[in-house]
């Protein structure tokens, strides 16, 4: 089965053609970060505008590299919730004008479950659960167990800033750039992860598997406000202290919850699944014992539609019946979420 989908529910513009939810047979991806990184932050209405003036290339760049006409898609799949409204709305409505003219079934999708199928594009070994999987990215930190296809029960959540929010937001307090993920990453190489002790923050009962990083980031803000001249060497070091905090945190729990829920394997995903400590930190404390999966490719752990194409097919195995819903009808959009 293929599967044609489309993702732009933030500042990425995304198309992709799947098969059988593991072969990639193309994934496109336009974004306007540089026009972000002008302000420091993803400003909706010109994220918006750079959907609708690349979306009708990037589908028709999607078809062309898999190869595949229209009579060879048997779905389209669709971003339809959470994300920036006005940028959901311009992929759901392409979705909804070819799913019509093609007379292809529409299958709305919650973007947090294609970032945890982003998982098994290119998965060559048979899929086991239980699952514990960790999504971290710019808008969303969910510790979920996967007992079975998009049977995610929701262990902890973000308790204010997410993780990837946390670290665009630390690089604007350093002045180093946007995104802030990559780029602190890159500033860290430089700096001792020790040079300044940041405390997690003390979450138990029911919320030991959040999150919460508002506290790290005023910690962060305190630093920089009382530096008299920020060095080069002082900004590394600030940027190594905090992302080891974060990646610290985020192992933790995955690590914990893994182990108290007997998961077969151990997932990250999301954006900020790229960064390199956050996956040498987990796989250390998972010692083995666990295997750790990540995103086969970096394009994978951000925003994408692959991922969601996967997403999609995984869910019709589960409940064929998805392949007959109506588009028109509204409630098919609250329908399918994750939570
Ligand atoms: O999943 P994603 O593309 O978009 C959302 O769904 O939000 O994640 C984007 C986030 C950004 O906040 C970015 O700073 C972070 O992922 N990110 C990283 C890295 N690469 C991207 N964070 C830490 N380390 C990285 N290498
Ligand atoms: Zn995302």
């Amino acid at each position: 089965m293929r599967i044609l989908a489309i993702e732009t529910s933030c500042d990425e513009t995304a198309a992709a053609v799947v098969e059988d939810g593991i072969k990639v047979l193309s994934n496109v991806i336009g974004t306007s970060v540089d026009l972000h990184a002008k302000t420091g932050g993803v400003v909706p209405e010109v994220a918006a505008r750079e959907h609708i003036r690349q979306i009708s290339p990037i589908v028709d760049q999607a078809m062309e590299d898999a190869k595949v006409g229209f009579d060879q898609i048997d779905a389209i799949a669709v971003t339809h919730a959470p994300g920036l409204v006005a940028s959901l709305l311009i992929g759901v409505n392409t979705a909804q004008a070819l799913a019509f003219i093609y007379k292809k079934p529409l299958i709305p999708m919650h973007h947090v479950s294609g970032h945890i199928y982003a998982n098994f594009l290119e998965r060559e070994e048979s899929i086991r659960f239980p699952i514990v999987v960790l999504t971290v990215s710019g808008g969303h930190n969910d510790l979920i167990l996967m007992k079975g296809h998009h049977d995610f029960q929701l262990l902890g959540e973000s308790l204010d800033d997410a993780a990837g929010e946390a670290f665009d937001k630390v690089a604007r307090l350093l002045d180093i750039g946007f995104p802030g993920g990559p780029i602190i990453a890159k500033t860290a190489e430089k700096g001792d992860p020790k040079a300044f002790k940041f405390t997690q923050a003390r979450l138990a009962g029911k919320d030991r598997y959040s999150f919460s990083f508002s506290g790290l980031k005023t910690a962060v803000r305190n630093i920089v406000q009382k530096l008299e001249n920020a060095n080069e060497k002082t900004i590394a070091d600030i940027a190594a202290s905090f992302q080891f905090a974060v990646a610290d945190e985020l192992s933790d729990k995955l690590v914990a919850a893994s182990r108290e829920f007997g998961a077969v394997e151990a997932h990250l995903a999301g954006g900020v699944s790229a960064n390199q400590l956050l996956r040498k930190l987990t796989a250390e404390k998972l010692n083995g014992e666990i295997p750790l999966v990540f995103p086969k490719k970096l394009i994978y752990c951000t925003d994408n539609a692959a991922m969601l194409a996967s997403a999609a097919y995984f869910l019709i195995q589960k409940r064929p019946e998805v392949l007959k819903t109506d588009w028109r009808k509204v409630e098919v959009f609250s329908q399918l979420a994750l939570k």
